[in-house]
């Protein structure tokens, strides 16, 4: 079974309009010289008030716009009304994104996002016409116990809740232990394989073979661009969410450059 690789950038709250124009055009730059068949699916996700800003230039520009998909980092559930701060999934479409990123840890830990709450999210952008890239891992202290396996198919599970077959193939998941994000430290490539094929056995569980062989997992925690080639050369995982190296576009583009050497 092929799934097509793809490397998305969390920005997380990092750049002001400015800067993430300058970093959406160093990734350009290194986008031109591919086609779109070429390159793995490449999403990056700005901060809301940059939505606009980078959209609108990968329009102009007339090279990238189909080859680096926009995502926002979070959305609301419902369509509109009195939820102050909140962004739903029709306005973050109105921006240019396609995908959106949820039940990222720090959400989670930060903003006591539940497994409920994510569900609702996933339903309202698949509604929407997007597609959700949905985020779980666990604690050290729930890796040091020996419930890793347990406690993220119980977040899968949970997120994949009353979604169609079709719905749960198209969807992505990205699996970041959370002792990896942001640390430098990232989870033994193997093991990142174990859990993310444990995390396909689920989803053909509760979907169907046929959705569980189509989803997109990947895997994120420190990807570098030393690290990607030895990821991406496993069974199971279909891409990287990455953070911190995202944020130039130097090591962004190595990374996906890293990628191509082994799949795409
Ligand atoms: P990191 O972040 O690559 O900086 O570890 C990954 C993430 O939080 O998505």
């Amino acid at each position: 079974m092929s799934r097509k690789p793809i490397i998305a950038g969390n920005w997380k709250m990092n750049l002001l309009q400015s800067e993430a124009k300058a970093l959406f055009e160093g990734i350009k730059s290194f986008t031109k010289d591919f086609t779109a068949q070429q390159l793995p699916t490449i999403v990056i996700a700005p901060v809301f008030t940059s939505l606009s800003a980078v959209s609108s230039e990968g329009c102009d520009c007339g090279c990238g716009c189909d080859k680096i998909s926009i995502a926002g980092q979070n959305c609301h559930w419902e369509k509109s009304g009195a939820y102050t701060g909140e962004i739903s999934v029709e306005m973050l479409a109105d921006a240019g994104c396609s995908y959106v990123i949820i039940g990222h840890s720090e959400r989670r830990q930060y903003f006591s996002e539940t497994d409920e709450m994510i569900n609702k999210k996933a339903k309202a952008i698949l509604a929407g016409g997007l597609i959700p890239i949905i985020c779980c891992g666990e604690t050290l202290e729930q890796r040091e116990a020996g419930v890793t396996d347990q406690h993220i198919a119980t977040q899968i599970r949970a997120a994949l809740n009353g979604l169609s077959e079709e719905e749960v193939a198209k969807s992505v998941i990205a699996y970041e232990p959370i002792w990896a994000i942001g640390t430098g430290k990232t989870c033994d490539s193997q093991e990142a394989n174990r859990v993310i094929a444990m995390i396909r056995n689920v989803v053909k569980e509760v979907s169907s073979a046929s959705a569980g062989d189509s989803i997109r997992i990947l895997y994120g925690g420190s990807v570098k661009p030393s690290t990607i080639e030895e990821q991406m050369s496993q069974s199971d995982i279909d891409g990287a969410l990455v953070g911190g190296a995202s944020l130039k576009a130097e090591s962004f583009n190595e990374i996906i450059a890293n990628t191509m050497k082994v799949s795409v």
